[in-house]
C-alpha cells in the first residue's frame, strides 16, 4: 500500500560519516521525487487530527461547544469587530448577537416553541438571514433552510418534509409566499420580515423586532447537550426525487466550520460570500468557517460578475468562495485593467474546471485555488490540499482509516453499482471512474433526512464487501489517480447540476407531465462543452393525436421551475426506451446529447432571448457549441 511510504521518513543513513551533509541532502531531494506530497500530505493530517482530538476532548469533558457558543464568546471577546459588512454596512459581533437575541425573544413572547421545534426560513442573503437562524438556534430550535427558487408544488413539498411550526419569510419573496399561502398546512404559522402586512393571518416581525428586549434567552433554552442532534435542515436533491432536508447536526456544524481554517484561512481575512446561504456552502464553511476564526465576512445579496473584483478592493476582500460556474463567469468579463490589483489570496470551493482554472489564475494572479469535495449530508469530504490542477483532494493510508472510503464499479445501463456472482460490489482500479461510497459507522454517522424514513434508506448501500456492512452511497463518480488524487466525474442517478444547483429529473418531468398533451417525460442532463454540469433535456412522448404546443411547454416550465431546472432542449420520441428493470432508459440519450445532425426526432431549444422554445436547427446547435449563444 502506497500510503505506508508516504508517511514514514526514508532510512536514516547508518553512521555519522562526513557525508551526513550531502546525504541529508539528497535524501531530501529523493523524497522531492518520489514523495512529493509528503510534507503537505503530513500538514494536513495533523490539522485534521489536532481538530479531531480537540472534539474528542470536549467529548470526554462532557462539553458541548457549538459553533453558536463560539459565536456568542466572540461577541463578548471582540464586540466592535465587523462580523458582516452588507451593502456597505457593517455589522459587528455584538450587533449580530443583539439583533438575534431579539428575534430569540420575539419568538419567546408570542409563540409557544419547544427546544427542537423546527422552523422554516426562506430569505435571500441578508443579514438578517444570519440573525434569524441564529436567534431561532438560540431557542434550541431546528432551522430549515428554503430554496428561494423553488415555488408551488415543489417549495410546498419542501416546507411539509420538514414539518415547521413557523415559517419566516423575507421581505422581497412575499410574491412566492403568495403563491403557496392557500395551501399551506393551517398549523404553520406565518412570519414577514415587515412592519404591516396584507396577507390574512400572517404576524409581522420587524416592528416586533425593535420593540423586543436584546437581553439573551435563558441559557437553558440554547444549550445544546448532544453534539449529534440536529439543529439544521438544509435541502439537497439525494440522487433522486424532489429536493430532501438533510438533517445537519452540531457536528457537521462544527466539521464545516474548521474548512477555511484547514485551508489556513486566519482571523485576519475577510470572506466574501456571494454564493445562496440555503446552500451548506455558504453557511457552513462561510459563515460557519468565518465564526470559527473570528474574522470578517462581507455578504452579497446575488452573485455579481461586473461588481466582483471592485467589492473585493473595496472591502479588503482576502478570502473568496466559488462555485466552477463563478470563477468560468468571472473568467468571461471584458479584460479591465488591474485585473490582479486585489488583496484576495485564497478561493475556496468546488467544481471548478482544469481550463478555466488556469486561465483564472493567469488573469487573476497569484490566488490559491483550494477546492474541496462534500456532500452537505455527506460523511465525506476531501480537499485539495497540495495543488494539483484538477483534484478534489488526495488520500493517503492514514485518511481511509479516520475517513473509510471506496470506489465501487458501475453499471451505467441499469444505473446501479455492479455486485459480483456472490453479490458483493467491487473495487475499481486506479485510474477508473467507480461510485464514491463512505462507510458509515459512530465516528462518520449518516444523519439521514428529516420526515420520509425511505430516502435515508435509499442513500445508504449495505452488504457491500461483507455482511453486515454500511456506506453512503454519495452519487458521485470520481477517479483516483496512481498518485491517489482524486477528480470528480461524474454524477449518476436522478439528478445533476446546472449553474451550481441540483435538479431533481423527477422534479422537472412531474410539471411537464401536467400538461394534457404530454403522456410521458424522462429529464436528464446533457454535457455542453465549456459549461460546468449538464444542461437539462427532457424526452418527450405526446399523448395519442396531441401535438406539442411549444408555446404551453414554455409558459408551463418558467411557471412552475426555478430557472436553473428548465429543460434547455426538449426531443420528441415516438416511444419511451425502459431498461430491463422498467426505469427509464437514460443513458442512451445522454449519450447522445442534442445534435440535430445525428438525432432524426425532433429537436427544440428554450431561446431565452425569444422567450420561447425553438426548432434547434444545425445553425443553431453550432452557436451553442461555440458560445454564440450563451446558456
Ligand atoms: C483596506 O486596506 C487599506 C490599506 O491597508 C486601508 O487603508 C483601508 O481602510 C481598508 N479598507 C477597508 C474598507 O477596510
Ligand atoms: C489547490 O490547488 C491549487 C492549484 O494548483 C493550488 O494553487 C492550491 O495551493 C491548492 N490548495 C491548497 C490548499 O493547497
Ligand atoms: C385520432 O385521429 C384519428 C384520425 O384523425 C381518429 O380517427 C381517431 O378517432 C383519433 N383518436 C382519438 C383518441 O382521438
Amino acid at each position: 500500500m502506497r500510503g505506508w511510504e508516504e508517511l514514514y521518513p526514508l532510512p536514516v543513513p547508518p553512521s555519522w560519516v562526513p557525508g551526513a551533509a550531502v546525504g541529508i541532502l539528497s535524501l531530501h531531494f529523493i523524497q522531492k521525487l518520489l514523495f512529493p506530497y509528503f510534507w503537505a500530505d503530513l500538514r494536513y493530517l495533523l490539522k485534521v487530527l489536532t481538530y479531531g482530538l480537540r472534539m474528542e476532548m470536549y467529548r470526554l469533558q462532557g462539553r458541548v461547544v457549538t459553533v453558536l457558543d463560539e459565536f456568542v464568546k466572540l461577541a463578548e471577546k471582540q464586540p466592535h469587530k465587523a462580523f458582516l459588512i452588507y451593502e456597505g454596512t457593517v455589522h459587528t459581533y455584538r450587533d449580530v448577537d443583539r439583533r438575534s437575541n431579539r428575534i430569540a425573544q420575539v419568538f419567546l413572547q408570542h409563540e409557544a416553541l419547544k427546544k427542537g421545534d423546527t422552523v422554516a426560513l426562506l430569505m435571500g442573503n441578508e443579514p438578517d438571514f444570519i440573525h434569524v437562524w441564529f436567534g431561532l438556534a438560540k431557542l434550541g430550535c431546528v432551522v430549515a433552510f428554503l430554496n428561494f427558487n423553488v415555488r408551488f408544488r415543489s417549495l410546498l413539498h419542501c416546507v411539509s418534509s420538514c414539518e415547521p411550526k413557523i415559517l419566516v419569510v423575507g421581505a422581497d419573496l412575499l410574491g412566492t409566499l403568495e403563491e403557496i399561502l392557500p395551501k399551506l398546512q393551517k398549523d404553520v404559522s406565518v412570519w414577514i420580515m415587515a412592519k404591516d402586512s396584507t396577507f390574512p393571518n400572517v404576524h409581522t416581525l420587524l416592528d416586533k423586532i425593535e420593540a423586543a428586549s436584546e437581553d439573551p434567552v435563558p441559557v437553558n433554552r440554547c444549550s445544546a447537550t448532544n453534539l449529534k442532534s440536529a439543529v439544521l435542515y438544509i435541502f439537497t436533491s439525494g440522487t433522486t426525487g424532489l429536493p430532501k432536508a438533510a438533517v445537519i447536526s452540531h457536528l457537521q456544524i462544527l466539521k464545516g466550520a474548521a474548512g477555511l481554517w484547514a485551508f489556513g484561512a486566519t482571523s485576519d481575512d475577510i470572506i466574501y460570500i456571494t454564493l445562496p446561504l440555503y446552500h451548506s456552502a455558504a453557511s457552513l464553511l462561510g459563515i460557519g468557517g468565518c465564526i470559527h476564526l473570528g474574522a470578517t465576512c462581507v455578504l452579497k445579496k446575488k452573485f455579481s460578475a461586473s461588481q466582483f473584483w471592485g467589492d473585493c478592493r473595496r472591502y479588503n476582500v482576502t478570502v473568496i468562495q466559488y462555485i466552477g460556474e463563478l470563477c468560468r463567469y468571472l473568467c468571461n468579463q471584458p479584460v479591465k485593467e488591474g485585473e490582479k490589483n486585489h488583496k484576495v489570496r485564497l478561493a475556496i470551493g468546488n467544481g471548478v474546471r482544469n481550463d478555466v482554472w488556469r486561465e483564472f489564475l493567469e488573469r487573476f494572479g497569484a490566488v490559491k485555488i483550494c477546492e474541496f469535495y462534500g456532500a452537505t449530508e455527506g460523511n465525506i469530504c476531501f480537499m485539495n490540499h497540495t495543488g494539483k490542477i484538477g483534484s478534489v483532494g488526495r488520500t493517503n493510508f492514514f485518511y481511509k482509516l479516520f475517513f473509510p472510503f471506496d470506489l465501487i464499479k458501475y453499471d451505467f445501463q441499469k444505473d446501479e453499482p455492479i455486485r459480483n456472482k456472490h453479490g458483493w460490489c467491487e473495487k475499481v482500479k486506479k485510474g477508473e471512474a467507480g461510485l464514491l461510497i463512505s462507510k458509515v459507522n459512530a465516528k462518520n454517522p449518516f444523519f439521514g433526512y428529516a420526515g420520509n424514513k425511505r430516502h435515508t434508506e435509499k442513500k445508504l448501500l449495505c452488504e457491500v464487501f461483507k455482511k453486515g456492512d454500511l456506506y453512503f452511497n454519495t452519487g458521485d463518480l470520481m477517479v483516483q489517480d496512481h498518485d491517489n488524487f482524486l477528480y470528480f466525474w461524474d454524477r449518476i442517478g436522478d439528478t445533476f447540476r446546472w449553474k451550481g444547483e441540483n435538479v431533481a429529473t423527477t422534479e422537472v418531468s412531474d410539471v411537464i407531465v401536467m400538461l394534457d398533451f404530454i403522456q410521458e417525460a424522462n429529464v436528464y442532463g446533457v454535457s455542453v462543452p465549456d459549461h460546468e454540469g449538464k444542461a437539462g433535456m427532457a424526452s418527450l412522448i405526446l399523448k395519442h393525436n396531441a401535438s406539442l404546443d411549444l408555446e404551453q411547454m414554455y409558459k408551463q416550465v418558467v411557471t412552475y421551475l426555478p430557472s436553473y431546472a428548465c429543460p434547455l432542449f426538449l426531443r420528441v420520441q415516438e416511444k419511451m426506451e425502459m431498461t430491463g428493470t422498467f426505469k427509464q432508459q437514460k443513458f442512451r440519450l445522454v449519450d447522445e446529447g442534442f445534435n440535430p445532425a445525428t438525432i432524426t426526432d425532433p429537436l427544440y431549444f428554450l431561446d431565452n432571448s425569444k422567450k420561447a422554445y425553438v426548432m434547434l436547427t444545425k445553425e443553431l446547435h453550432e452557436m451553442i457549441l461555440s458560445g454564440k449563444i450563451k446558456l
